[in-house]
């Protein structure tokens, strides 16, 4: 198939994750794109550098910019997500700073949904407050109602997360990014848990879409990293009041703005270059060239997590010692309806499962499981579990705890893609311990020690 027809062919989400953005390499004819680790690219002469300085010349420059690897990665970022464009980031956080702050500036004031990844929140409490960017948030995300009260003249954002972890409270993405549009205000969302092939929140109205790649789109734990997506659909130019920074001239002495060089880019290429480009932010190619190994089997992982963790879900909620367990693929589950209308191929991996036996149970638990990993990460291949109210959440009040559902018994949860057997058979004994049972240690067939009766 020749380069034109793969450009005018709407492929699959599959055959995307695997050659969107690809670019045949003439030199050794590599089909994997390669890890150009360079800090910066040779100009052939005094006019070529010009011309690329000026963008004149499309080629690259310097690895804090823009790189070869990093490239195709942003563009299969972008196609997945149904983007006009995508920036990789150091990490996750970085592509909430970056995203952000390519919109917000100092008098501007944030509607936030309540659940929210910690690292995000205090990055509003400690740095946003210091520029002097108010992140509010509302109490009922889905009272839309609540949300159009509290905006205010200066509102400039919506935020959201698509699955909030670990107590998995959908929010009505399409209703909040219509409200957030009738105010004059994008709407940016952090996708982090579905990923694009469980949800596209473009689709849904989204404007702006944050990733952190360290969880599945990396998917197998070997870096850290994220992204912003930008939709490339909200109307920056009818709000000239409201976001300056796009109408005003790129660089002194030229009257041409970002919105006339960039029409429905000009945040993306603002963000781009003066946000990421100048708080440097870039990723390492290195762990572009991991991402990109990662997304080549995004859909085969996400659907094996997502079916493991229902599985798991459903035992955890059969257990009697479980008072709760938050999994919206489980029809006892209050955002279930949701969950079908937005996330029909599976509900993601990373939940929360609480013991009514309060803290204590759940050390208990935690301490018992040998499949499961002890960590704070998530969207590993491995399984994981983590006791948020003494590790992630615990800088929060024991008011605010209760508030956001986090009870001393609560476990959060990353399912992986191990085989289900093996995660149950992990947990039960866990629960058997939890029961004063003595169940024998659980090993894997190879390291248990060879006896005479292996024949020795
Ligand atoms: C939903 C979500 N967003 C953002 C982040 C931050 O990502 P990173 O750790 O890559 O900075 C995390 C990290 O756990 C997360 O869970």
């Amino acid at each position: 198939m020749s380069e034109h027809d793969l450009e005018n062919h709407a492929f699959g989400f599959s055959t995307e994750q695997v050659h969107a953005g690809y670019q045949y390499e003439k030199g050794f004819g590599a089909r994997i794109t390669p890890l150009y680790l360079s800090a910066g690219f040779v100009f052939d002469d005094f006019e070529h550098a010009r011309a690329r300085f000026a963008g004149d010349d499309p080629g690259y420059v310097y690895s804090r910019i823009n790189n070869p690897t990093n490239a195709v990665v942003e563009e299969r970022l972008a196609t997945l997500e149904g983007g006009v464009g995508a920036t990789l980031t150091s990490s996750g956080q970085a592509a909430a700073t970056v995203g952000l702050l390519g919109v917000l500036k100092a008098g501007d004031h944030v509607l936030s949904a309540p659940s929210i990844y910690e690292g995000t929140r205090a990055l509003f409490r400690g740095n946003f407050s210091r520029l002097g960017i108010e992140v509010e948030f509302v109490d009922d995300p889905n009272d839309l109602e609540e949300w159009r009260r509290k905006v205010r003249p200066s509102t400039r954002l919506f935020f959201g997360e698509a699955i909030p972890n670990p107590k998995n409270d959908l929010i009505d993405i399409a209703g909040i990014a219509a409200l957030a549009h009738e105010h004059g205000s994008p709407f940016a969302i952090d996708s982090t848990i579905p990923t694009p092939y469980l949800l596209k929140p473009i689709e849904l109205g989204a404007d702006i879409v944050i990733h952190s790649t360290s969880k599945f789109l990396a998917g197998h734990g070997n870096s850290i990293g994220g992204v912003v997506v930008d939709a490339g659909r909200f109307d920056w130019a009818a709000h000239p009041d409201r976001y300056p920074h796009l109408h005003a001239p790129i660089v002194g002495g030229s009257a041409e703005t970002w919105i006339d060089k960039f029409g429905a880019k000009a945040n993306f290429a603002f963000t781009r270059a003066v946000v990421a480009g100048r708080f440097g932010t870039s990723l390492s190619p290195f762990n572009a060239f991991l991402i990109q190994q990662g997304l080549e089997t995004l859909s085969l992982r996400m659907e094996r997590h997502a079916a493991n963790a229902l599985a798991v879900a459903r035992w955890l909620e059969a257990q009697p010692e479980i008072a709760s367990v938050d999994y919206t693929g489980l029809e006892s589950n209050p955002f279930h309806r949701l969950a079908l209308q937005y996330l029909p191929r599976g509900q993601g991996s990373v939940f929360a499962a609480t013991l009514s036996g309060g803290q204590e149970a759940a050390k208990v638990v935690y301490d018992a499981l040998t499949v499961f990993s002890r960590m704070t990460h998530i969207g590993d291949v491995r399984s994981m579990v983590l006791h948020p109210p003494t590790t992630t959440h615990s800088k929060l009040s024991a008011e605010e705890r209760r508030k956001a559902g986090i009870h001393d018994g609560l476990l959060r949860f990353s399912v992986g893609i191990e085989d289900l057997d093996d995660l149950l058979e992990d947990l039960s004994r866990a629960f058997r311990t939890l029961r004063g049972e003595n169940p024998p240690p659980l090993r894997r067939a190879a390291d248990r020690e060879l006896t005479a009766a292996d024949g020795l």
